[in-house]
């Protein structure tokens, strides 16, 4: 019985992953071609995570580039992109490195926020599109928050301006002991909006959207140019396959004809 489960195992692995976590999570759909969207993403990172984080392989002028931030030479426009997206001292030419030192980090918050660079492609874009929106008020944490797909996390939310604060609602479960007495639980149920933030929860939603969408372009930068080669290769593929065919129909004419 064992070996079929662990054969069992070994065929679904998601079956294992859909056990781990409970909490299903939003969808959030990537565009990397919205130039507009991944513009409003990297506002919305500089502003309220660099921070903490850092996004230490991806270079501003490179970022300005792909995000369409650029001069008539099509170069990144040094002036907008010093006067919206740096706020840390950093040059052009330089990584998108956080201001804080790793040891202030480590005393605040018993951490050094990781590096974000990949983030997306660890997690998985739904992951962390759930994981902004769910931050709820929780007075039994240093910061007095907690997360609902990342229980007990040592970061503050930084968003609760924008969002506004949400409390948790509970229901009650009723479990049966080994023993047969059964017992009533209390389970987090879904999140609440006690206090509005600044933003509609469309807007919100919406932002943290464009927040993502950003990150999953860090995370792979060359996506498109990589999607636009793959059209040509299949497309080459194709055609030689057609010379392929034709070839060996050449070949084999002779040896049928002996
Ligand atoms: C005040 C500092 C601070 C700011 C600002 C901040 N974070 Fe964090 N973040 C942290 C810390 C600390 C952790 C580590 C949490 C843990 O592991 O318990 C973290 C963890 C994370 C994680 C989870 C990483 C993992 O372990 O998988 C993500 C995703 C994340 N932050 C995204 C963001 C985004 C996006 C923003 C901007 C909206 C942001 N953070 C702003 C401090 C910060």
């Amino acid at each position: 019985m064992q070996r079929i489960c662990f054969f069992l195992l070994l065929c679904f692995p998601t079956l294992v992953f859909a056990a781990a976590s409970q909490i299903p999570l939003d969808k959030v759909k990537i565009d990397p071609r919205d130039q507009a969207s991944l513009q409003r993403g990297a506002k919305l990172y500089v502003n309220y995570c660099q921070g903490c984080h850092s996004l230490q392989f991806m270079r501003y002028n490179r970022m300005a580039v792909d995000l369409g931030i650029v001069d008539t030479d099509g170069k990144a426009h040094t002036h907008l992109v010093k006067n919206n997206l740096i706020f840390t001292g950093s040059k052009l030419h330089e990584p998108m490195l956080n201001g804080m030192s790793e040891e202030e980090a480590a005393r605040w918050f018993g951490m050094v926020p990781p590096d974000l660079s990949l983030i997306t492609r660890v997690r998985g874009p739904n992951w962390v599109y759930s994981y902004l929106r769910s931050f709820y008020a929780d007075a039994s944490r240093p910061w007095g928050t907690n997360n609902l797909v990342f229980n007990d996390v040592s970061m503050p939310n930084v968003l609760l301006e924008l969002q506004g604060e949400q409390v948790p609602i509970y229901r009650t479960e009723v479990t049966k002991a080994p023993g047969g007495a059964s017992r009533e639980v209390q389970v987090l149920d879904h999140l609440e909006l006690a206090k509005p933030g600044s933003m509609q929860p469309q807007a919100f939603d919406s932002a943290m959207r464009d927040l993502v969408n950003f990150l999953a372009y860090v995370a792979e930068p060359v996506k498109l140019e990589r999607q636009r080669i793959g059209y040509w290769v299949i497309g080459f593929l194709i055609v030689f396959l057609v010379v392929v065919y034709l070839l060996k129909k050449e070949y084999w004419k002779d040896v049928k004809n002996k």
